[in-house]
């Protein structure tokens, strides 16, 4: 580890993101890009999220650089996200990432996204106690709904996995039916705020099922036969405001369940385990968190989640996953190709 600071770049999904880290893990600066072109399409538009990144990549370096008071030179090592996502943002990130690093002379750190996320709460500062490994981590983003064991830096085993929707996809589909901008999951957990959560009884999936996997389709279809019961047409301010409150209660109680369950399996071999995680875009709801902390607590453990703007996709958490590697002398590098797959058990992360 050289000491120097270390820029972070992410470009994987729809947010344009980075930041400058000090070797010691200290925010230097950093700054994220949602980019507002893909609403009108009720998605993400892979085509104009790489075009969108291009565009604002190189500006967005400079403005961290010059609030970090870092010049390029000052830098220790270059890192982006090369999977898993969509591949040609993975191509700009890691392209403008291994191109700068060339000049500069420095190393390029490839970095896993979701190892990213894995990784966020060792953040100095973020936990107190600082989140020792293991922990049971539960990753709930877009594109993932995991509960994984992090054993160590390198070892993650996957302990549970939806079986169709991820939960940010079934917020996101939930507050499409509901009527609600994209994306789905913050305008939801707004709404669900003036909301009965009691008033539609709606199906908790899995729960109390063996193992920890998900499952969230069903909830979905049962929101929408619930809509459509409702009439045709514009749904009532109420109505949306109790569909939604129930349907964020369903996720909460399938998520508290299968977590206790991912903790059962997990202290079989841990039994010292102490700490739960809930990283990812979806561990920004307040009311999943709330749930979540009440089952860490009856399985006398802590839930740490880091701060809201750490749980949605950062750049923040690439430097410190890189950060991370570089310490421990394993950090990847140019030879990892962008790739929109890349699961946290893949044998390329293990470290021996
Ligand atoms: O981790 P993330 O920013 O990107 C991926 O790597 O996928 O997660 C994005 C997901 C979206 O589905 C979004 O609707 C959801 O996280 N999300 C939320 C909230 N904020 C973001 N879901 C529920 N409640 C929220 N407050
Ligand atoms: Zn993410």
């Amino acid at each position: 580890m050289t000491g120097r600071p270390v820029l972070g770049i992410e470009t994987s999904c729809d947010e344009t993101a980075v930041a400058v880290l000090a070797a010691d893990g200290q925010v230097l600066a950093e700054r994220v890009l949602s980019q507002s072109g893909h609403a009108e399409h009720g998605g993400v538009v892979p085509e104009i999220a790489a075009r969108a990144h291009l565009a604002h990549l190189p500006g967005m370096v400079e403005a961290v650089l010059a609030a970090a008071r870092t010049p390029l030179d000052g830098l220790g090592a270059v890192a982006a996200t090369v999977g898993p996502g969509l591949i040609g943002g993975l191509l700009v990130g890691a392209n403008y990432a291994k191109g700068l690093a060339l000049a500069l002379g420095r190393p390029f750190v490839a970095v896993n996204h979701l190892e990213a996320h894995a990784l966020t709460p060792r953040l100095p500062g973020l936990v107190a106690g600082g989140a020792p490994f293991p922990y049971l981590l539960l990753l709930l983003s877009g594109g993932h709904t995991q509960a994984v064991a992090v054993e160590a830096l390198g070892h993650y085993r996957r302990l549970g996995t939806t079986l169709d929707d991820a939960a940010g996809e079934a917020f996101d589909k939930a507050a499409k039916l509901l009527g609600l901008g994209w994306p789905g999951g913050p305008a939801l957990e707004r709404l669900a705020q003036g909301g009965d959560a009691t008033r539609f009884p709606l199906p908790r999936p899995m729960l109390g099922r063996a193992g920890c996997d998900f499952s969230f389709s069903g909830l979905k279809t049962a929101v929408a036969q619930e809509a459509a019961r409702l009439g045709t047409g514009a749904l009532r301010q109420q109505d949306a405001a109790d569909l939604a409150a129930s349907f964020q209660a369903a996720v909460a109680a399938v998520l508290a369940d299968r977590a206790r369950h991912a903790a059962a399996m997990l202290r079989a071999t841990h039994p010292g385990l102490a700490l739960m995680v809930a990283s990812g875009g979806v561990a920004a709801n307040q009311a999943l968190r709330a749930a979540l902390a009440a089952a860490a607590r009856a399985e006398g453990m802590a839930l740490a989640a880091p701060p809201a703007r750490l749980c949605g996709d950062n750049a923040v958490m690439v430097a410190w996953a890189a950060i991370e590697r570089l310490r421990a002398g394993a950090a990847l590098g140019p030879e990892v190709p962008a790739r929109p797959r890349w699961p946290l058990d893949d044998a390329l992360l293990r470290i021996a």
